[in-house]
């Protein structure tokens, strides 16, 4: 039996046991989150992985320095890191609005991005003593993890600014962009077998700003429409960081959970693809989102208006109704009313269901989140690819602050920005009331000719106000 089976107990092997622990909630946590009815479940489960590897953290950290002299210093300053960092994420997290996540997850990106840069220099600069062959391997580690690192950092920071609307959402069209691109990436290749060869502290220098730079123009080049895609790819770009710098710290749980999470990230960017009917290449190629230009001079014709009484009675005649929620539904917070309003008709014998567009809103799950806030019961919130063949014979389709989710351009304008993204066909429906404040675009600035059709009619004003009006008027 060797000893490392039969031997004592190291601080190392109960913070590893530890780790292998934390890695499995958090693997049960993602497995929780992909599901309404287990999520709360997912989420404590990550919750305790978390405070576990945190406690083991803590414990490697004191066990290391003990008897150095620095245990205290060390347990201070991790302590007041976990404190500063706590209370600004809990602060942020209690205030920030749902409509403004995504610029906050981008934002968060770009720290797991900096600090990945952050270990790689320190790899370099306190490199451990290691056999020509490892040491090899270590540089690799060095050079990948800053080029990831610092391409998370400044593409998060510029999803963070389009956005939040700093910056302007329409993409950077330089001439040669996919050239750039390629360009940077094969001089990183190039950089990096030099490096490992060679390893001078101005490669590191001259990575770190052509990944800086190159991280900067793949973002600015993404127009509005392709930012979930961009967002949830920068979310794998900050797990691969992550696993990164869990190689160069000797980190395990760093290594499953960057993996974890840059797997996940690109799984999810592969859906959104789907869903918007984008192959990646042509996402990081850029030029969706351009606001089409003829969309804004062409004459749909007159659209016609409906009030929240007429819209009451016609629901009160109805024997199915189909609610699409969208970006509007989030910003007026009309959630509660809308649950209230499907409550009311279904007591009244109307088979009332919701159609969620897998990109309506501004993140992924953005409106289920809301609907199960609200408590609307799973079973009648179903996917796009579930409702779509049912709208042609639904007697009435709410459409609450949707747009681009529900324009008819998308299946039959293949001129539209938006040709060829699948989209709800509440237009089959034999009516359609849109809940909107104007006649103003979507998001991707293109114009729905849905307002205009036959069997549409706009109910203008806030939609949580025009849903409590409905209600009253029952
Ligand atoms: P959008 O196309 O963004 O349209 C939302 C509509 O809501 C607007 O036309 C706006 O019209 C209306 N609105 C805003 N505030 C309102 C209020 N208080 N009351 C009533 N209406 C209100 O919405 P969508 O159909 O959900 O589509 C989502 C878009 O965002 C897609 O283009 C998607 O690609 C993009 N996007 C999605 C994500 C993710 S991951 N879901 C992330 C980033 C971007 P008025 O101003 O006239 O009221």
């Amino acid at each position: 039996m060797s000893d490392t089976v039969s031997g004592p107990l190291t601080s190392e092997s109960i913070a590893g046991a530890a780790y292998v622990v934390a890695a499995l909630l958090f693997i049960l946590s993602l497995a929780g989150l992909s599901r309404h009815e287990k999520a709360r479940a997912g989420v404590i489960y990550g919750i305790t992985g978390m405070v576990i590897a945190l406690a083991a953290t803590v414990w490697l950290t004191v066990q290391g320095a003990w008897g150095t002299g620095h245990a205290l210093t060390g347990l201070a300053l991790l302590l007041a890191a976990v404190l500063v960092g706590g209370a600004i994420g809990l602060w942020r997290a209690r205030v920030v609005e749902m409509t403004g996540m995504p610029e906050l997850i981008a934002l968060l990106h770009s720290f797991v991005g900096l600090a990945a840069v952050l270990v790689g220099w320190n790899g370099h600069l306190e490199a451990p003593a290691l056999s020509a062959e490892l040491m090899a391997v270590h540089h690799a580690e060095v050079f990948i993890g800053v080029f990831i690192g610092a391409v998370t950092f400044t593409g998060s920071i510029v999803a963070f600014l389009k956005l939040s609307a700093r910056m302007k959402s329409s993409p950077l069209m330089l001439p040669g962009k996919n050239a750039i691109n390629l360009g940077a990436l094969a001089a990183f290749v190039a950089l990096t077998v030099w490096y490992v060869n060679d390893s001078q502290l101005w490669l590191l220098v001259v990575v770190t700003l052509l990944a800086l730079g190159l991280g900067w123009h793949l973002v600015a080049s993404i127009g509005g429409g392709d930012m979930p895609v961009v967002v949830s790819m920068l979310n794998s770009y900050s797990g691969w960081a992550a696993a990164a710098a869990g190689f160069l710290l000797n980190n395990d749980l760093l290594i499953i959970t960057g993996a974890l999470v840059g797997s996940s990230g690109a799984y999810l960017s592969y859906i959104m693809c789907k869903a918007m009917n984008r192959s990646f290449i042509s996402v990081i190629a850029g030029g969706f989102g351009i606001a089409a230009p003829t969309a804004g001079d062409v004459d749909h014709g007159e659209h016609r208006e409906i009030t929240a009484q007429a819209t009451a009675e016609m629901l009160s005649n109805a024997s199915s109704v189909v609610i699409t929620p969208g970006y509007g539904m989030a910003v007026a917070q009309a959630q509660y009313p809308v649950a209230e309003l499907a409550h009311q008709l279904r007591e009244r014998g109307v088979n009332v269901r919701f159609g969620i567009h897998p990109v309506a809103g501004r993140l992924p799950g953005h409106m289920n989140v809301l609907l199960a806030e609200a408590k609307v019961p799973y079973d009648i919130v179903l996917e796009m690819d579930e409702i779509n063949d049912d709208l042609g014979g639904t007697s009435v389709v709410l459409v609450i602050g949707a747009n681009d989710t529900v324009n008819p351009a998308a299946a039959e304008d293949p001129s539209s920005p938006i040709a060829g993204m699948p989209v709800l066909r509440v237009w089959e429906a034999d009516n359609v009331i849109v809940f909107k404040r104007s006649m103003a675009a979507g998001y991707a600035g293109v114009q729905n000719p849905l307002f205009y059709r036959d069997n549409s009619q706009m109910l203008f004003g806030d939609a949580k106000q025009r849903v409590e009006d409905i209600l009253r008027a029952f």
